[in-house]
This record gives structure tokens, sequence and C-alpha cells, in this order.
């Protein structure tokens, strides 16, 4: 149903929301020798989800839908969860990792529950994020000496 990609896609932009937030944390708390590289790293995956949070919005509209309108409901809706603290940059990279997966699933979710519907354009709009995430997770994980 129309609906469920609806759902499906707040569901995704408060999941995006929390991600958007930790990266942004991320990019300022990262301390130690990689400084440089993952204070630029995390910048790129916070500039990356401001832009899939605006196009979710905005194709939750298209569709008839109200974007999510507080915090309080992005984290009602959020299956990504907040992790303050994070010390070093071994946490850091790894949290990002866990995110990632919990993000890929919700966004294979919803393109399934798009092409259930014939909505091919939710469709279009996640699966580049699906293959974003896929190469990103090799390259976090790979930071960290394990294969993905
Ligand atoms: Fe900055």
């Amino acid at each position: 149903m129309a609906s469920d990609v609806i759902k499906g896609l707040n569901d995704l932009l408060a999941d995006a929301m929390v991600f958007r937030f930790k990266a942004q944390q991320r990019h300022w708390n990262i301390k130690g020798r990689h400084f440089f590289e993952l204070h630029a790293k995390f910048e790129e995956q916070y500039n990356r989800w401001s832009e899939l949070i605006d196009e979710l919005a905005e194709r939750v509209l298209s569709l008839g839908g109200t974007p999510l309108q507080t915090f309080k409901d992005v984290m009602t809706h959020a299956a990504i969860s907040e992790a303050p603290g994070e010390a070093d940059e071994k946490s850091m990279v790894k949290g990002t990792l866990d995110d990632f997966e919990t993000m890929r699933k919700r966004l294979a979710q919803v393109s399934r529950a798009a092409a259930e519907v014939g909505d091919r354009t939710t469709e279009n709009l996640l699966d580049p994020h699906i293959d974003f995430i896929a190469k990103a997770r090799w390259m976090f994980a790979a930071f960290l000496g394990e294969s993905v």
C-alpha cells in the first residue's frame, strides 16, 4: 500500500536524522592520529545523509504524506539509536558500521514495499543509497582491518 511506503519513508527519515547527527558528533569529537582522515570522512557522511533527509521528506510530501515534525517523533520512528560518549576512533567507526547495517536493512525494506505498489520513483530514490552504503561499509570495515 502507498501508506506503507509513506510510513517507511518517514521511518527512514528518522534514521537518517539520527545518523546525520551522530556523524556530525563523530566529526567534532574524533581525536588521535587519524583525526584528519576521519574528521573529513564523517563530514562526507553527514553531508550525504543531509541530502537524503531532504529527498525523503520531499518524497513523503509528493505522495501526499506529512514528514515527521518533531524530534520526539524522530526518536519514536528511528531504528538507529543515539550513542553519546563514543570516546575513540574504533568505537566511532564500529558504531558507524552498525548504523549502516540498520539503515541498509530499512532502505531495502522500503524499496521492496515501493516495488510492490509499482512506485518506481521511490525505488529509484532509495536504491542508490543502498549502493552507497555497500561501498561505505567496505571502506569503514577496511579501516578497522576487517572485511564486510
Ligand atoms: Fe566541521
